[in-house]
């Protein structure tokens, strides 16, 4: 095939130079800017590791009150964005009304797709950043069929989030500090993760340049499988169906018989083939949130069990299966009051700011031209229509 080279599933192909995120999958290590994963985690919030991606420096104070400022300007939709709710079925999946409305804005803010100019792009990043904990909040509150909470700008990014998810008119809300952190933490956490198939979307749409919020939301279909965003959703519901610890040997044996499809939702990775860093802070997290709220979860205990005898395990340890992120995230979101199927969209809402991050990096560079990957063509050679009469 000439000069090509053959890459299914790009394992070993570099679609694009990068000054964002770096992973070393040997070694477990995320860095976003430079920055380890684990200091930000515990030291930083969401809003100011947002700026970090987008401007590739940590702020200053003016700065950061600046961009604080910009952004909570922004969370507001437009009012006509709820019919776009309406038109939904109760029931629907958030996911599919995150993809919708997402791409909905485009409509809104057609201008913004002017993203050779600096200034558009600016606000596009903006907006988004600022809307899509409101748009997530309200697929949640769709959902289950409670009025919209307008955002509070008071409130940190992670705090109006939840007061939107969980405040009702009826009642007085107020954030309970550690949930705040443990939100803002899985933020971070799933803020940006270099080119995985979610970003790699984005740059792909955004190549062509099209519209940035229609960018957004193909980035959100490609996150909503269950090899991607839906890893903790599957990772919950495979610990719950487990259920007791006896029954960890039963399901270990599965995911090892290479006759059965089987495989143990919450492990492995493309990129780490030792510990993923973001599944460290994460494990530590659950134990805060769940001892904050005084929760006994019988899914924690056998999520330990199943981690303990998994990794002492010659299948999973020769592969370089460890539990990732995804093992953790869904036992805390599901202690935080979230339903399973809102964990992929709020695994979208911290993703945003890392696929508009990547899509100005793509668009900033002056070389940039459309992808266009190439194929093996392994179907029929040329041959001569037969009139539909004659086959
Ligand atoms: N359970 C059992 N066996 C596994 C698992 C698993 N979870 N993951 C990989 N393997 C085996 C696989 O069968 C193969 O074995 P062999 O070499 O004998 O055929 C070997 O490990 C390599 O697997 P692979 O499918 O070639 O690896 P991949 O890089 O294509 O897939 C993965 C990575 C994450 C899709 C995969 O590990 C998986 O399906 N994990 C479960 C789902 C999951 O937790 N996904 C979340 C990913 S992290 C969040 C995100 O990026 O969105």
């Amino acid at each position: 095939t000439g000069h090509f080279t053959f890459d299914p599933g790009f394992t070993s192909t570099c679609s694009t130079e990068s000054q964002i995120t770096f992973i070393d999958g040997e070694k477990g290590q995320l860095l976003y800017r430079g920055y380890p994963i684990e200091q930000l985690a515990e030291q930083s919030t969401f809003l100011e590791v947002a700026y970090l991606l987008v401007n590739g420096e940590l702020p200053d104070d003016k700065q950061y009150s600046k961009f604080q400022n910009t952004i909570t300007h922004h969370t507001m939709l437009h009012d006509q964005i709820e019919s776009f709710f309406q038109g939904f079925r109760r029931d629907s999946h958030p996911m599919a009304m995150l993809t919708g409305t997402v791409g909905a804005l485009s409509g809104f803010y057609h201008d913004d797709q002017h993203t050779t100019e600096d200034e558009a792009r600016d606000i596009a990043i903006h907006r988004i950043i600022a809307k899509i904990p409101t748009l997530a909040a309200r697929c949640y509150k769709y959902r289950v069929g409670q009025p919209h909470v307008y955002p509070d700008n008071s409130l940190s990014y992670a705090g109006n989030f939840l007061r939107m998810c969980f405040a009702v008119p009826a009642e007085p809300y107020v954030v309970n500090p550690v949930i705040e952190k443990a939100m803002d933490k899985i933020f971070i956490l799933h803020a940006d993760h270099e080119q995985n198939a979610s970003t790699s979307t984005v740059r792909l749409a955004g190549s062509s340049g099209a519209n940035p919020y229609a960018c957004m939301a193909a980035g959100i279909a490609c996150l909503w499988g269950p090899s991607h965003g839906g890893a903790n959703e599957a990772a919950l519901n495979m610990l719950r169906e487990i259920g007791t610890v006896d029954r960890i040997p039963e399901f270990i044996a599965r995911a090892k018989d290479k006759n059965d499809p089987f495989r143990l939702m919450g492990f492995g990775h493309r990129v780490y083939k030792s510990m993923d860093p973001r599944a460290t802070v994460m494990r530590k997290t659950t134990h805060e949130v769940l001892g904050e709220l005084g929760i006994t979860n019988p899914v924690l205990e056998v999520a330990m069990e199943l981690e303990k005898i998994a990794m002492n395990e010659e299948y999973f340890v020769s592969r370089g299966l460890y539990p990732n992120v995804d093992f953790y995230s869904g036992i805390v979101l599901s202690a935080l009051g979230f339903p399973t199927d809102m964990f992929t969209v709020l695994f979208s809402l911290a993703r945003t700011t890392g696929w508009i991050s990547q899509w100005n990096e793509m668009l900033e560079d002056p070389s940039q031209r459309i992808g266009r990957p190439r194929q093996l063509y392994t179907g029929a050679t040329e041959r001569d229509y037969v009139p539909i009469g004659k086959r």
